[in-house]
């Protein structure tokens, strides 16, 4: 296998008879780092659902590991190590901080000792997630979610963590922790996607950037190149 571990090729998603998402194709590489930046409604976070099987392509295909999976169920895209942090952290509210990260582990069937050692390799990267093991996820902060849901995510052993908007809410230093994190997970080998509204901090973290406009995918290239490229401010970023 030397493709990309993704793949997406024209990528269509629509909302009724209105379109979001018009053509979009993208790689991500096994351990690679990847932002997908543009304005608001430009499409990023129906890219992402689509990748991961939450909303149906209407159009375009999706491979992951040289298979099609542009038709498989959530649930079997994740079997795949395929995983989403989404939008709006997604968790359980009225379980507990333990129960979340159970549930992110739920197709593994993984029991007993192998579980508690899975939960302690996860948590060992969130301090203030493993201290609170016991709570309700409604009842932590935002950056405490933001953290708990990225550690759902791991829980599943991703090769690939997508996660839409990871900073939002955060505070300055719980953003650096994460990225750090981010980083770190991509040195071990799995390939992190992230939709980010910080796009200087996106550009410097990722290795590829993808800079979506109206849908498409307006600029594309090494993150490095695109920050040099007065196009990504002046029209892309602009604000609106
Ligand atoms: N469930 C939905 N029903 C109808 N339209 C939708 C739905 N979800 C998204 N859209 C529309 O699709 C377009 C793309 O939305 P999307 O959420 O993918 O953008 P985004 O790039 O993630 O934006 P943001 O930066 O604000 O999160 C927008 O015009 C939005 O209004
Ligand atoms: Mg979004």
């Amino acid at each position: 296998m030397t493709g990309p571990l993704l793949s997406v090729r024209d990528l269509e998603v629509s909302y009724g008879t209105i379109p979001a998402v018009r053509g979009v194709s993208l790689d991500v590489g096994a351990a690679d780092r990847v932002a997908i930046v543009g304005r608001n409604g430009a499409g990023k976070t129906s890219t992402l659902r689509a990748i991961a099987g939450i909303t149906p392509a209407k159009g375009g295909r999706i491979e992951y590991d040289g298979v099609d999976i542009t038709r498989q169920a959530p649930g079997k895209r994740l079997a795949r190590g395929l995983a989403l942090v989404p939008e709006g952290r997604g968790l359980f509210g009225q379980l507990t901080v333990e129960e979340n990260l159970v549930m992110g582990a739920y197709h593994r069937d993984l029991r007993g000792p192998a579980l508690a050692e899975e939960m302690e390799r996860v948590t060992e990267r969130f301090p203030r997630v493993r201290e609170r093991m016991s709570q309700l996820a409604n009842s932590m902060s935002g950056g405490e979610q933001q953290m708990l849901a990225i550690a759902r995510g791991l829980m599943t052993a991703p090769s690939v963590l997508v996660v839409d908007e990871p900073s939002l809410g955060l505070s300055p230093v719980l953003v650096d922790e994460i990225y750090e994190l981010f980083a770190a997970l991509s040195a071990e080998g799995t390939a992190v996607v992230v939709v980010e509204q910080y796009v200087a901090l996106a550009l410097r973290f990722a290795r590829h950037a993808y800079v979506l406009d109206k849908g498409a995918v307006a600029l594309a290239g090494d993150a490095s190149e695109l920050s040099a490229n007065p196009d990504l401010v002046d029209v892309y970023m602009a604000a609106v």
